[in-house]
């Protein structure tokens, strides 16, 4: 609090009655009004530009590139060079240095990070501070941990590099997933072309002043900026010998369409329609704030979201109950206070999307439940929902909405909630709530998921394996199987 003036004897008055500002204040984040793509370890002047912005406030931040096909073969050369000119050969010691040193160094930035990525995607500022920069920056620690021992990771296997790996990725965790992709990619030894999302490109643009700091050598990370054509450009280049993508699964698919029989590697992370099973012996207080956390986190931005809540018959109605009132304890607004529980919704493009598929629920007989929430006028927001009475054949119980907004179905036997949990296309993640252990194995065996949260929900960790089955895409994220997309093994490739 400011000074205090002393009225009368007792009374302490504050002089005026504004907040101090806040340790993550907008302007701890020096951002340029104009970015370049940078290339062999320099800011290179776009050729075209588009405007990057706040999603909460549709205010400009900053003009970035739009890279065009010359400007993505320069990166990919830029990597090519750097991969054959030295960072291939170097002691795995010394490549586990530069990462050791980029965790640290977004430890230490980490406020700075975090205000910068909920003012260009929306998202709350307790979580970007809380989940997404201690998450970035444990991924580089643990993969540095690896970078010199990977003879011990793949025993008689004799792992090398593979070269340059193009990485796309999208908006709903910017930093994170420039983390998931870069680290693995440089400990086993290769260089990097990047493209973010074109909504969220001002974190991974920032991250390149963390490389110039850590003195990672020119050319061994090359970020581009740009839509869905340069992530395009970045697949179809021929310099490029690994893709790693995270998107929608409509792109992805195209992808791998794009790469059938170049015999170019290939990762693919997409969509998910997650069931999230409560059976009637579980503590509803906490499976309510898993499943407010399941969905709500992130605005729903969050491939692995517990979008289809599966309850058991006979707990349908407490459980409908309680989770109705917490919601209407959520705060829906501005990123930027640490009070927020649902920020802004990442671009109006998703907003739409979001509407659409909201309207079509109404439209099919489904039951519409919003708390009572005043929403900024300027922005993109929507407020939290829950869906009820929903059949399986809705489409908001089939397709990912990837908005605030949850369908609640119901089963009678573990059987039956089996056969609805896999009844959709993809298989990324599920959770079950129970306090039954041999239950949680029996589910586990049987859901067809490549995460099963028990007693929890959207918990991450740099050591844990992260991947889906079916349209969800292949290969796996995190751990000591986020290596092997990276490398070549003797009598492979
Ligand atoms: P998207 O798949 O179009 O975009 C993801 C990334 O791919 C972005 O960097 C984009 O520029 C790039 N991209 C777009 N078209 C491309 C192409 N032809 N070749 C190479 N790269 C390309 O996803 P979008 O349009 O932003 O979102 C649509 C839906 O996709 C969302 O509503 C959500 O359902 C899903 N999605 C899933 C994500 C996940 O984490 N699995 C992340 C983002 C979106
Ligand atoms: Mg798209």
């Amino acid at each position: 609090m400011t000074e205090l003036e002393r009225k009368h004897d007792r009374t302490p008055v504050p002089k005026d009655w504004a907040y101090a500002p806040a340790p993550e204040a907008r302007d701890i984040v020096a951002l340029r009004e104009r970015y370049g793509h940078f290339i062999g370890g320099e800011w290179v002047e776009p050729r075209e530009t588009y405007t990057t912005i706040s999603p909460a406030t549709e205010e400009s931040l900053a003009e970035v590139g739009q890279a065009t096909p010359e400007e993505v073969q320069a990166a990919v050369a830029a990597a090519r060079g750097a991969f054959e000119d030295g960072w291939s050969d170097i002691s795995p010691a010394e490549r586990a240095k530069y990462l050791f040193r980029i965790a640290r160094i977004l430890q230490e930035r980490s406020r700075e990070f975090a205000v910068l990525e909920s003012l260009n995607g929306g998202k709350p500022i307790k979580e970007s501070r809380d989940v997404d920069l201690p998450l970035s920056a444990a991924h580089f620690f643990y993969y540095a941990g690896w970078a010199d021992k990977l003879e011990y990771a793949f025993p008689n296997r004799r792992p090398r590099p593979i070269g340059v790996a193009g990485q796309i990725i999208p908006w709903n965790f910017p930093l994170l997933m420039l983390a998931w992709k870069i680290a693995p990619a440089l400990a086993a030894g290769n260089t990097v072309v990047l493209k973010p999302a074109e909504t969220t490109p001002l974190s991974a643009l920032h991250f390149c002043d963390v490389l110039r700091q850590a003195e990672l050598p020119a050319g061994v990370v090359n970020i581009v900026t740009g839509d869905g054509r340069t992530g395009a450009e970045i697949v179809k280049s021929e310099g490029v010998d690994k893709i790693a993508f995270t998107g929608s699964t409509e792109v992805g698919k195209a992808i791998q369409r794009e790469l059938a029989g170049t015999g170019k590697k290939l990762t693919l992370e997409l969509g998910g329609k997650a069931a999230n099973i409560i059976f009637d012996d579980a503590a509803l207080d906490q499976a309510v704030e898993g499943i407010i956390n399941g969905i709500y986190f992130n605005q729903g931005h969050v491939c692995c979201a517990g979008s289809r809540l599966l309850v058991q018959e006979s707990i349908y109605e407490p459980v409908v109950e309680k989770l109705k009132r917490r919601l209407t304890t959520l705060r829906v607004g501005d990123p930027l206070d640490k009070n927020t529980d649902v920020g802004a919704i990442n671009s109006k493009q998703q907003l739409d999307k979001i509407h659409e598929l909201v309207a079509a629920g109404e439209k099919e007989g489904a039951e519409i439940y919003q708390p009572p929430c005043r929403l900024p006028e300027k922005g993109y927001w929507f407020a939290p929902t829950v869906f009820t009475n929903v059949a399986q054949s809705y489409r908001i119980a089939q397709e990912e909405i990837f908005g605030p907004v949850l369908s609640i179905l119901t089963f009678r036997t573990p059987e039956e909630a089996v056969e609805k949990a896999n009844n959709t296309p993809y298989g990324l993640s599920a959770g079950v709530w129970t306090e039954k252990g041999s239950r949680i194995l029996w589910m586990a065996e049987r859901l067809r998921a490549g995460v099963v949260w028990a007693n929890t929900y959207n918990r991450f960790d740099p050591s844990s394996p992260f991947g889906g089955y079916k349209e969800s895409g292949f290969g796996r994220e995190g751990g000591r199987h986020g290596l092997e997309p990276y490398l070549d093994f003797d009598g492979s490739g």
